[in-house]
């Protein structure tokens, strides 16, 4: 394989931490198997707004556009979260990136590893074996439409707007992985109130005709958000609209422990970017203590999506499963009956993994 250029992206707070073992990672995987991959690195969010006030520099922009795929960390910063009049925020960085690359689709997936059945507040017997995997669209909905104020700013509006295409692209991706998993397809939606739902739900039956080897079943956004914690392995592939995925990811991160475990890919057009679902944490930030294994998975997802490199992936995921199961953990993820010499800080956790990464 010839080379291939990764970029690092570590944004804010934990972002940093994380994305350093994400990049050693990918590193030891290139030296066990043979390849050849280059980094570089280039500023997103609060930090990039630090150093040139632009939280999405058109060096990064370029950066990306260049690079073979994208190991990105987290943004935010806890000063603009209170402060709703800040015209210039770290978030725009990301909802810029995800526009510009044109990564309309964002994979989640929400994989318990046995070793942190107990880790979860959902009760063991209901979680045991449950394995989904969120489609979320990425550049359309109440994210990108038009947004602003009326009425000398006492009224507010942010118009959800979805195309036909938007809703074809998205949906052929969710159907294609429903079709080398279970065959089952969850669409998600608010037909019946919200007008850019009913086009979804339109284009969606339309699209199963297509697949008719795809069970589909269409929920509701409220049911299913209560559903996913009453009986979350009823569920196997999700396709659901922008706002309703980032809520529904966030909620069934619960079924697979912690945040700090879960990975991302999101992919469109151009290349991919790989980030843990997880935010910028500021309050643990410099710690040492943040969870890299969100990011790890994201490099294996990195290795098999762009890099179509599934030994050396699945490698990556043996690795994680078998510290956990040698009673690793990194503190979001340890519980009462975790022996303090088991609970390792972030450095410490992707040494365990590098040592576990063999062919
Ligand atoms: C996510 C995040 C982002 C989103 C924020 C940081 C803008 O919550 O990736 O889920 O809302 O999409
Ligand atoms: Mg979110």
């Amino acid at each position: 394989m010839a080379t291939k250029h990764i970029l690092i992206v570590p944004g804010d707070g934990i972002g940093q931490e994380v994305t350093t073992e994400g990049k050693r990672v990918l590193e030891k995987i290139a030296s066990v198997f043979g390849h050849t991959f280059s980094f570089d690195e280039a500023l997103v969010g609060h930090a990039a707004i630090e150093a040139t006030g632009d939280p999405l520099p058109a060096e990064t922009l370029d950066k990306m556009k260049k690079s073979d795929a994208i190991l990105f960390g987290a943004v935010g910063h806890p000063k603009y979260d209170n402060d709703p009049s800040a015209k210039v925020r770290p978030e725009q960085g990301l909802l810029r990136m995800r526009k510009e690359l044109g990564l309309y689709a964002n994979l989640r997936p929400i994989k318990l590893f046995d070793e942190l059945l107990s880790a979860s507040s959902i009760k063991p017997e209901i979680l045991k074996g449950a394995d989904i995997l969120f489609f979320r669209e990425l550049t359309g909905d109440i994210y990108f439409g038009e947004k602003g104020r009326k009425n000398n700013g006492d009224t507010a509006f942010d118009i959800a707007e979805y195309s036909r295409y938007e809703v074809e692209r998205i949906g052929r991706k969710a159907f294609e992985a429903a079709r080398t998993r279970s065959k089952r397809l969850c669409s998600v939606d608010k037909a019946n109130v919200i007008e850019t739902s009913r086009l979804w739900r339109e284009v969606i039956q339309k699209l199963a005709l297509e697949y008719p080897d795809v069970t589909v079943d269409h929920q509701f956004v409220d049911a299913t958000a209560m559903l996913l914690i009453k009986d979350p392995r009823r569920f196997d592939v999700v396709v659901t609209a922008n706002l309703f995925g980032d809520i529904l990811t966030d909620e069934a991160s619960q079924i697979a422990g912690s945040m700090g475990m879960l990975a991302s890919a999101s992919i469109g057009d151009g290349p991919g970017v790989y980030e843990p679902i997880h935010g910028s944490a500021h309050d643990i930030t410099g710690k040492g203590i943040a969870n890299p294994l969100a990011s790890i998975l994201s490099a294996a997802l990195l290795l098999d999506i762009s890099f179509g490199l599934k030994a050396e992936s699945n490698a990556v995921i043996k690795a994680v499963e078998a510290l956990l199961k040698e009673g690793f953990r990194s503190a979001d993820i340890a519980d009462a009956n975790t022996p303090a010499d088991k609970i390792l800080n972030t450095a410490a956790i992707g040494e365990e993994v590098l040592k576990r990464i063999g062919k």
